[in-house]
C-alpha cells in the first residue's frame, strides 16, 4: 500500500495516543513514528494502533518507524547503547514491534546516517541489518531519512536491497530538495517530505499561493501540499487540529497552469 499522506507523530508526548486515534478516525491510514523517546512516544502510537486493529485488518494500515542511533537519543535509549551496533538495531526493531503491537512493519528507516558528508562503515552495517529484516519478513520496506545526495548515491552503490523510501525536510528555497529528489526519481525511490509548511513560511504566505487558494476555496497549506504532490513528494503532516487533519487528507489536484505559476514563485 502506497499512502498519499502520512500522519507524523513527533513532539506529541502524552497527547500521542489521542491524536493518532483521531487521525485514524478522520481517515489517515499511514503513520510515521520513531523509536526515539526524545521526540516521539512510540508506545502512545501503539495504543492507538492496537485500538484501531481490534476491528480492522493489519493490511489496512501503513506503519513506519525509524532506527535512531545513540547520537540521536537522550538518556532514554530504547536499546542497550553498549551493545554492538547490529544488536542495537535488532533490539530497536524488537522494541518498536512491541510498542506498536504488530508483528511486522511496513517501513523502517534509518533516522539519519552516522557519516557526513558521505556514509561511514557504521551506516553500511546498519543497512545490512535492515536488509536482513526484509529477508525475514519482519519489515516490508526500508529507507533512509535526513540524507544528502552523496550519502544516497553511496547507499545505492552498496545496497543489496534497494531503499524504497527517502524521508527528508523539504525547503522550497533549495528547489524542494531537488538534487535528492532527482536521484530518487531515477532510482525509483519514493520521496517523503516533512516540514513542508514549517520550513517554508514564505511559501505559505506567498500572494500567488493565496490567490490559488482563494480561487479553489481552500487554504494556503492545502495548496502547498498539493504542489508538493505535483512534484512527486509524499507529504507528512503532524497536525494536531481535526479540521486541518481533514484538509490535509483532501486530495486537491492542481491544474498544469497552476503548477507552472506556483513553480515560478
Ligand atoms: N525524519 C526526521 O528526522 C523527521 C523530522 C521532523 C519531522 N518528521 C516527521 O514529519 C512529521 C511532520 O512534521 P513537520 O516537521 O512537517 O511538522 P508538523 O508537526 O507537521 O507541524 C506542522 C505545522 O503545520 C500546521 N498545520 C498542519 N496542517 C495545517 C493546515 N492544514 N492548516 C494550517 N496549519 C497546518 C500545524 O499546526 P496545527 O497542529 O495547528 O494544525 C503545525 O504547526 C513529524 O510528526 C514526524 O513524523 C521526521
Amino acid at each position: 500500500m502506497i499512502p498519499t499522506m502520512i500522519y507524523g507523530t513527533a513532539w506529541k508526548k502524552q497527547q500521542t495516543a489521542a491524536l493518532v486515534e483521531k487521525a485514524l478516525e478522520v481517515g489517515f491510514r499511514a503513520i510515521d513514528t520513531a523509536n526515539q523517546p526524545k521526540h516521539y512516544h512510540e508506545p502512545g502510537v501503539g495504543e492507538a494502533v492496537r485500538a484501531y486493529l481490534k476491528t480492522r485488518p493489519r493490511e489496512s494500515l501503513f506503519l513506519q518507524t525509524k532506527f535512531t542511533s545513540v547520537d540521536g537519543q537522550d538518556e532514554r535509549v530504547p536499546y542497550n547503547p553498549k551493545a554492538p551496533l547490529i544488536d542495537q538495531v535488532e533490539q530497536s526493531l524488537k522494541s518498536s514491534l512491541e510498542h506498536l503491537g504488530v508483528d511486522y512493519l511496513d517501513s523502517l528507516l534509518i533516522h539519519g546516517p552516522c557519516g557526513h558528508p558521505g556514509l561511514v562503515e557504521e551506516d553500511v552495517e546498519v543497512w545490512r541489518v535492515l536488509e536482513s529484516f526484509v529477508a525475514s519478513g519482519r519489515v516490508r520496506s526500508i529507507g533512509i531519512s535526513n540524507v544528502n545526495y552523496l550519502q544516497l548515491e553511496e547507499l545505492l552503490g552498496i545496497a543489496r536491497v534497494k531503499p524504497t523510501w527517502v524521508q527528508n525536510r523539504c525547503f522550497a528555497m533549495r528547489g524542494w530538495d531537488d538534487t535528492v529528489r532527482k536521484i530518487c526519481r531515477e532510482a525509483g525511490i519514493l520521496y517523503q517530505g516533512f516540514s513542508l509548511l514549517t520550513a517554508n513560511p514564505e511559501v505559505v504566505m506567498n500572494t500567488g499561493v493565496r490567490q490559488v487558494a482563494g480561487k479553489r476555496g481552500c487554504t494556503a497549506p492545502e495548496v502547498v501540499f498539493a504542489y508538493a504532490r505535483s512534484l512527486g513528494i509524499l507529504p507528512l503532516t503532524g497536525t494536531t487540529d481535526e479540521t486541518h487533519m481533514r484538509q490535509d487528507l483532501t486530495p486537491l489536484l492542481l491544474s498544469e497552469e497552476e503548477i507552472q505559476t506556483l513553480g515560478c514563485l
